[in-house]
């Protein structure tokens, strides 16, 4: 073994679905990182991981937590599922990588901060697209102070995300489902991120249109934060329009698109019969049954993001920020990640190795929960939400004036 497969993170993963499927190249790409085992009820999943990567798959987590190999637990299964896994985890001694939401109630989020604590370990909250590279730069912009005070940031998004083939408890928002829990996390994150992280109160309305899948499925928030910075969040998951499209056709996950691939998954949704043949097809997009996913053409991105500041107005792309200054348009190209979620390997990374616990921790992604849960709150009774167990980030400018 060389050294460098000696000090290498022994990562093992529970759920071997889509989401593990998405995060999968980075972690091949990453030499710091070894698949050390995985949990799945799927035998498929188990038998086709442990023949690929030459590690240990397992029906249950308590047995995985029996191999010493596995230093970080990266809990990819179902919402519901991740307050329990990451507690397993965590009193087990093992980092936890908690996929996003890091829970479904704000009880859960909490006892995952308090098992964290308890145990002496560290928690990180992703892939979110908080983590894609432009957004660090745009941090790094704001923080700059070169352009003044950061005043309001816009958010879009048109996906079809309602009609890819989904779980029965991804249709009940009760369990977890529509596009609150699962996407309006993204566009929280990103903005809690570029305007500090204290968000003060919130107030939003949903849409849920589709009574044969019914749950959220758009939604338009407002949220105000503790300095005075505003933000404005709009998203279908219903669209027709691709917003990819205003991304020169770059897809969420940092693949190119073909245009003429058009109303692709709704025809593939009305070819499926029942709940049973779609569960069936979502299946087929993790691991074990599926291709594995290309690797990607570029960065990850989550639809338009203007910020507007004193000196500028700013519009951040997955390939270029253009910043639109008092007297000139200056272009930064974001430098492509060879690998589309390097940064979240860094912060495990970093969070093992060397004890920096990254700004996307169980705090923040809690305090991220309590924003999708106040939206919901919002959209029920039409007032402004207050927000109570935010958090701010870390060496953000201290105030706006
Ligand atoms: N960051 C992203 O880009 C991204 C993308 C998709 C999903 N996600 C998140 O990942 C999580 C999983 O969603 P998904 O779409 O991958 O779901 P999925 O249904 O595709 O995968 C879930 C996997 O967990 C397995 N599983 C079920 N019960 C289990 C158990 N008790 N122990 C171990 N494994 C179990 C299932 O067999 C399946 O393989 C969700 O929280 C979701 O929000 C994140």
């Amino acid at each position: 073994m060389s050294t460098n497969a000696i000090a290498a993170l022994g990562l093992g993963v529970v759920g071997l679905g889509r989401a593990f499927m998405l995060t999968l190249p980075s972690i091949l790409a990453d030499k710091r990182i070894r698949l050390a085992g995985a949990v799945d009820p799927r035998v498929e999943a188990r038998e086709e991981f442990a023949s690929r990567f030459s590690a240990p798959a397992y029906e249950t987590l308590s047995e995985m937590l029996n191999n010493s190999a596995v230093e970080l637990v990266y809990v990819a299964s179902p919402h519901q599922l991740h307050r329990e896994h990451a507690l397993a985890a965590l009193a087990a001694g093992r980092h936890v990588l908690i996929e996003k939401p890091v829970a479904l109630s704000l009880d859960d989020s909490r006892a995952i901060i308090n098992a964290a604590d308890h145990n002496n370990r560290h928690v990180a909250v992703g892939p979110s697209h908080s983590f894609d590279p432009q957004i660090a730069m745009a941090l790094e912009i704001i923080k700059s102070g070169k352009y003044g005070a950061l005043r309001m940031i816009r958010a879009n998004y048109d996906t079809d995300f309602m009609y890819r083939p989904r779980r029965a408890e991804e249709l009940t928002t009760k369990t977890g489902g529509g596009v609150i829990f699962s996407q309006a996390v993204h566009h929280i994150d990103i903005v809690r991120l570029l305007a500090g992280g204290k968000t003060r109160r919130v107030t939003a309305l949903t849409g849920n249109w589709d009574k044969a899948r019914p749950s959220e499925g758009a939604y338009m928030a407002l949220l105000e934060f503790e300095n005075g910075v505003t933000a404005n969040l709009t998203y279908s998951g219903y669209a027709h329009y691709d917003g990819d499209e205003s991304a020169g056709w770059m897809g969420e996950l940092g693949q190119r698109k073909d245009p003429s691939e058009y109303g692709a998954a709704r025809r593939k949704l009305r070819t499926v019969k029942n709940p049973e043949e779609e569960t069936a097809l979502k299946a087929m997009r993790g691991f074990g049954l599926g291709e594995l996913p290309r690797d990607p053409d570029g960065n990850e991105h989550f639809g338009e993001l203007m910020l507007s500041l004193d000196h500028a107005d700013i519009r951040i792309g997955p390939e270029k920020i253009r910043i639109y200054g008092d007297e000139a348009v200056t272009t930064l190209p974001v430098e492509p990640l060879a690998a589309g979620r390097r940064h979240v390997m860094d912060a495990i990374w970093q969070m093992v190795r060397e004890n920096h616990l990254p700004v996307q921790n169980a705090r923040w992604g809690h305090a991220t929960l309590e924003v999708c849960h106040a939206i919901l709150k919002s959209a029920q009774g039409g007032n402004w939400q207050p927000l109570k167990e935010q958090v701010a980030v870390p060496g953000y400018p201290i105030e706006n004036k």
